[in-house]
């Protein structure tokens, strides 16, 4: 069964996996937090995927680059000049929305037949789309404390779809004038300033991907490793893009981590395609590795007007969020696009010395690009389960060892057992060198057993009589199937190895 996201947000926030961030000032939107859970889950995906893509590849190395760039790498890049969205302002609310988002599912609100206003909603299936036009149009008027105006008066009795020129013509209510103003370009980079002077010369901007950081320092990985065209460089990091409306909890979030590779191959457009279908196939893998839901995900195709201006093809792995399929990770073919442009904008000359063929090019280059958040959401999605035992209703998170924030839990059966707690604790000592594991020693073993279910626990080990008295081992219970199997102390180790490292 699928939650829908008020399920999930609660569920976040209740286990301590993600929190509005600064909720104390009443949060602050597009920016989250991640609890003692979701750190632990975010540390878990980022190592399963370097360890799937770096640490195990012979042709693929890592850089960490800075988040702030000489700002000539954005004019060259063509953010500054085109990473924009078309923004309209409501001259009523002093809200902006994403054009494209409005001309999408814009939605009026009737009265008595009458169209007395309107809210804009996110994209989404038309059925999701109503349901949160009403769900934002009521917090819009509770965050603009709205109360007593006359958009309370809206009163919701209908919400129906309205094209773009209809969305410019609604007037406003109060002031009988258009309540939108025409769209505008947004450029979605967070500007700062470096170094203390004020003027225009020092702005410098927070990166909206990482993958600008893995282009300018191409000749330096080139020069310093031993790497041969074909070959990867990875790079894992916060990016930043100023999104005019932030929604959909971790999904488009202002402040993100991208996981992206730039995988260079030589020119040439029978070259290409067969590496851009072994990047999809690798991506998928790796995704379904982590336990996403196969029956969740899907492919989007990019073609004609949906292709950015620099990309030969671009592939989607799509995910049934709660609020409709949407993209989770893109697995562009970008051509020589990037390091053409850094070799105009610096005047160092970007290419690629082929000692066997003796050709000299500026290689083209696959790019798989994944956001870890996003990626967080859609397994917090895939993990959510619900089943019956015993007759009794259990709520579970089913997170897949590799990543499941807490690995295992030890469970002294009682806790007032001198022996039984001792032998209990070498073990979780033991097991703490190499996992996040817990330690719980209170309550029925029963609700202890629930409790480790709620956090996505894997395995319980419970420490009884027989351990102690006839040194049998201890019993290690599955959270999916319940079942129990008993394993002697040395074998606990490789167990869960086994099923956590693969
Ligand atoms: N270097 C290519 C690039 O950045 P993108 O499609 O803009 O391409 C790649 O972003 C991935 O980064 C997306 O598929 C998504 O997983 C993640 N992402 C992008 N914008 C995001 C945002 N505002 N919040 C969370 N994740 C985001």
């Amino acid at each position: 069964k699928m939650p829908d996201m008020e399920d999930i947000v609660s569920l976040c926030k209740r286990r301590g996996i993600i929190f509005p961030s600064s909720e104390i000032y009443n949060g602050f939107a597009g920016f989250y937090d991640y609890g003692p859970l979701g750190a632990e889950l975010k540390k878990n995906i980022k190592e399963a995927w370097w360890k799937n893509f770096v640490t195990q590849r012979e042709d693929v190395v890592g850089v960490d680059s800075s988040i702030i760039h000489n700002p000539t790498t954005w004019k060259s890049s063509g953010h500054l000049d085109g990473f924009s969205d078309p923004m309209v302002d409501c001259k009523e609310t002093k809200l902006r929305f994403r054009a494209d988002q409005i001309f999408y599912a814009p939605v009026i609100l009737e009265e008595n037949g009458e169209r007395v206003g309107y809210v804009c909603v996110q994209e989404g299936n038309d059925e999701t789309m109503v349901k949160d036009a009403k769900k934002q149009a009521k917090a819009l008027l509770k965050e603009k404390d709205m109360k007593g105006s006359k958009i309370e008066a809206f009163a919701f009795k209908e919400v129906v779809e309205a094209t773009e020129e209809e969305m410019a013509e609604i007037p406003s209510p109060a002031s009988g004038k258009p309540t939108l103003t025409m769209p505008r370009d947004f450029n979605l980079m967070f500007e700062t300033r470096v170094g203390a002077a004020v003027d225009s010369d020092n702005i410098a901007y927070l990166r909206p991907e990482t993958a600008q950081g893995i282009f300018i320092n191409f000749k330096n990985v080139l020069g310093s490793s031993r790497q041969k065209i074909p070959f990867g460089i990875a790079q894992i990091g916060k990016a930043f893009r100023n999104e005019i409306t932030p929604r959909n909890f971790i999904f488009r979030s202002r402040e993100f981590e991208q996981m992206e590779v730039e995988y260079f191959i030589p020119p040439g457009d029978d070259v290409w395609p067969e590496f851009h279908q072994k990047w999809m196939d690798d991506s998928k893998d790796f995704l379904l590795s982590l336990g996403l839901r196969e029956d969740l995900m899907g492919w989007d195709v990019h073609e004609g007007d949906g292709l950015a201006h620099y990309a030969r093809a671009c592939t989607d792995i799509t995910f049934k969020f709660p609020f409709g399929e949407q993209e989770l990770m893109g697995i562009a073919a970008r051509g020589n696009y990037d390091l053409t442009q850094h070799t105009e904008g610096s005047g160092k000359t970007l290419d690629y010395f082929d000692d066997q063929t003796k050709e000299k090019y500026i290689p083209h280059c696959i790019e798989p690009s994944l956001g870890v958040d996003r990626l967080a959401l859609a397994i917090i999605c895939s993990a959510y389960a619900e089943d019956e035992i015993g007759g009794e209703k259990r709520n579970f998170l089913k997170f897949s060892p590799k990543i499941a924030p807490i690995k295992a839990v030890v469970l002294p059966l009682l806790k007032n057992k001198e022996a039984l707690v001792s032998t209990a604790r070498d073990i979780f000592e033991k097991l703490q060198q190499r996992y996040n594991v817990a330690w719980d020693a209170t309550g029925a073993i029963g609700r202890r057993y629930r409790r480790a279910d709620e956090v996505g626990v894997p395995f319980c080990i419970t420490v009884d009589f027989e351990t102690i008295e006839d040194d049998a081992g201890v019993t290690i219970r599955d959270r999916d199937s319940t079942e129990q199997i008993r394993v002697p102390l040395d074998e606990v180790i490789p167990y869960l190895s086994k099923a956590i490292d693969g």
